[in-house]
């Protein structure tokens, strides 16, 4: 593989940046970068195509014996995840009919059969649809049917969730498996035993063979900025570059990884599981991060890498202190969304930690690695990254919901150190792929007329800062999502929600800040039916069944009327600032009390509570 003209083409690159350099950091990384773009233009001219599969079956022959996940005490070798992949593979390609390209969804927990039935799949050719275990009814028909599979395989911890959407998959002809030996639902069919009794041998390369480096991997959801999640397409040319984060940020083949974020996530599943693959290394997988069990895990398992969101670090932070706090041998932890104050408590109290923060969007085309010393800071743009990732901050307007234009009608760059919107520009080596089944969500994302007339760039949704010395800073969000509990929440799928309750007649969904949490938390500005009051009861058992916890609007605040800008988009920005605060706002507040099962009127006393954490968010 390769092209000598490739070569000719990263040796300029390379006497460019070496004179440009200006530290010693820069240099580093930018080498580092540049051989990782190099092995990705390999892999890309490589016939046939050579995936992140063949490379994990590469490693299981290379080392056998090494520790491929420990789980809850149990271990797996790599050797043992090849063969169980490759019996998971035999059974559905019996059970289900297999073949490659069928989109085979899968809604599991964090458990090692997640990953061999993602090896399984791939050794068959078929896409993955990593579904988000919090959701349930209308949403994960619609997760499940927006990426076009026929198969759906779940666990005896789910089945609850599946049995309640059962009559619509069967109308739909879908197959359901669940990894058990029994299950007493008609329609459900046991996998277990099957896989048990199937060989071990290794599939033929054949039945992958049409896969190529633009086929489709995976689709990862994405809570979208309209309505029901999206499903991101992430091709196999995406699965390479994201699983290079590890490589790039310095983790080896002898470090000890811990997965403690959903393997539904990007975070989880692409930087986590896919990077440990990439890099041949041992990973710790957690069924749930758990604040109290964190640094025994380390210890037990002698971790060296950890991953982390904001909520997670602070949660640790939060624990109580103990002697043993700075006894572990964990080196480098990756993740993002840690902020200053956080990061300096975490290293004063856990040691010594190198921290590396990364920004990217999983359908997004653009990357940042905070590989400096700059606190706070998510990235620094560099000459190489700007040549790959070419992008640029455009002034926004907060109130509006969209960039601002110019008498041309095209964007206006932000200045330096001025918060402004990201947008990465849609070309050949940075595409936009889009979501599955979605051509006006895809559409969406895209946004035209840019710097240029006809030019197109893929919108962030993201508000950051670039300052004098190139580091990038990562503002907040545009108001149509929020993230809370390390999930995004897009406002107008709970705002769908809301107004299906009876007596709310338009909601206005928002993310408010409350002091010593992450994110922002779910609030509504609601306008009621004439003549109704606000039905408690009500709103409460349509939010609790169609949202998932983390998005459930904890406030609500009953007003006469929703304030539209002139493009008639509900005006959020004030409400955001006025918060819920009910010595502050005269409309009537209300409090999701998860212990009443219903929403209360938000009293001062309530909110002292919450201030005090008294009252748990
Ligand atoms: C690969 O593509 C060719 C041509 O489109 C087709 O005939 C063949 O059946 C495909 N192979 C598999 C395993 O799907
Ligand atoms: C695509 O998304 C838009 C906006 O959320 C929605 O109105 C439309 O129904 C969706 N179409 C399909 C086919 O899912
Ligand atoms: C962790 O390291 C110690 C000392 O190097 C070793 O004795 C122990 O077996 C290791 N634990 C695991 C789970 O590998
Ligand atoms: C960025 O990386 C440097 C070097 O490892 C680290 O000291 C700094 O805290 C990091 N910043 C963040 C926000 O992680
Ligand atoms: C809200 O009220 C509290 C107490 O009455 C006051 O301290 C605070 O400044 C007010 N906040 C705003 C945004 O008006």
């Amino acid at each position: 593989c390769g092209e000598a003209q490739d070569a000719v083409f990263f040796r300029s690159v390379v006497i460019v940046l070496l004179c440009c350099c200006c530290f010693f950091t820069d240099c580093a990384y930018m080498w580092r970068s540049i051989k990782l773009a190099i092995r990705i233009t390999k892999y890309k001219k490589c016939k046939p195509f050579y995936s992140l599969l063949d490379h994990f079956l590469d490693g299981a022959k290379r080392h056998p014996d090494k520790v491929f996940v420990h789980f809850e005490g149990r271990q797996c070798t790599y050797e043992e995840v090849d063969k169980q992949s490759a019996k998971v593979a035999r059974a559905l390609q019996a059970e289900a009919k297999l073949q490659e390209g069928d989109v085979v969804a899968i809604f599991l927990p964090n458990n090692p059969s997640y990953m061999w039935t993602f090896l399984g799949l791939a050794k068959l050719g078929c896409p993955a649809a990593l579904l988000n275990t919090n959701i349930r009814s209308k949403s994960l028909l619609h997760c499940f049917s927006c990426c076009g599979a026929k198969v759906l395989i779940t666990s005896p911890e789910l089945l609850s969730a599946v049995e309640e959407v059962l009559p619509t998959l069967k109308e739909q002809d879908i197959s359901v498996f669940i990894l058990a030996d029994s299950c007493s639902v008609p329609g459900i069919h046991p996998l277990s035993g099957k896989i048990k009794k199937a060989s071990d041998e290794p599939l033929s390369k054949e039945l992958r063979a049409n896969v190529t480096i633009r086929s489709t991997a995976l689709y990862i959801y994405t809570s979208g900025t309209t309505g029901l999640p999206k499903a991101a397409v992430v091709t196999h040319e995406r699965v390479w570059a994201a699983c290079l984060f590890q490589a790039a940020v310095g983790v080896t083949t002898d470090d000890i990884f811990y997965i403690n974020l959903p393997l539904y996530h990007s975070a989880g599943f692409l930087i986590g599981m896919a990077g440990s693959i990439e890099r041949g290394n041992t990973m710790v997988l957690k069924k749930k991060f758990s604040a109290s069990q964190f640094w025994d895990d380390c210890r037990k398992y002698n971790v060296t890498v950890m991953q982390y969101i904001g909520e997670t670090l602070r949660y640790l932070c939060n624990s109580p202190k103990k002697d043993t706090d700075k006894q572990h041998k964990v080196r480098l932890a990756m993740g993002n969304g840690v902020r200053t104050d956080i990061w300096t408590e975490f290293l004063n109290r856990f040691g010594d930690i190198q921290m590396r923060e990364l920004y990217g969007a999983t359908e997004g085309n653009i990357g940042f690695i905070n590989y400096t010393n700059k606190i706070g800071a998510v990235g620094r743009i560099n000459p190489l990254h700007k040549f790959f990732f070419p992008h640029t901050l455009i002034k926004f307007d907060v109130e509006k919901e969209e960039p601002i234009r110019n008498s041309e009608g095209l964007c206006v760059k932000a200045a330096r150190g001025e918060i402004g919107l990201l947008v990465g520009k849609v070309t050949k080596r940075s595409p936009f792929v889009g979501y599955a089944a979605n051509k006006t969500q895809t559409e969406k994302k895209r946004l035209r007329d840019v710097m240029k007339k006809g030019d197109l760039y893929f919108n962030t949704g993201d508000l950051m800062l670039i300052d004098s010395e190139n580091f990038v800073y990562f503002m907040d969000r545009v108001g149509d999502t929020f993230r809370w509990k390390g999930e995004n929440v897009a406002t107008s799928e709970v705002g769908d929600i809301l107004t299906t309750a009876n007596s709310i007649l338009e909601a206005n969904v928002y993310g408010v800040k409350v002091e010593g949490h992450e994110g922002r938390i779910g609030m509504a500005a609601v306008t009621l039916k004439e003549g109704e009051d606000f039905d408690c009861a009500d709103a409460y058992k349509q939010v609790v069944n169609y949202l998932p916890a983390y998005a459930r609007p904890r406030f609500i605040r009953i007003q006469p009327c929703l304030e539209v800008t002139g493009t008639f988009k509900m005006k959020k920005v004030k409400l955001v600032e006025e918060g819920f605060n009910p010595a502050n706002i005269s409309d009537p507040l209300y409090f999701l009390d998860t212990d009443k099962k219903t929403y209360v009127p938000l009293t001062e006393k309530i909110y002292n509570a919450i201030m005090s954490r008294e009252i748990k968010l």
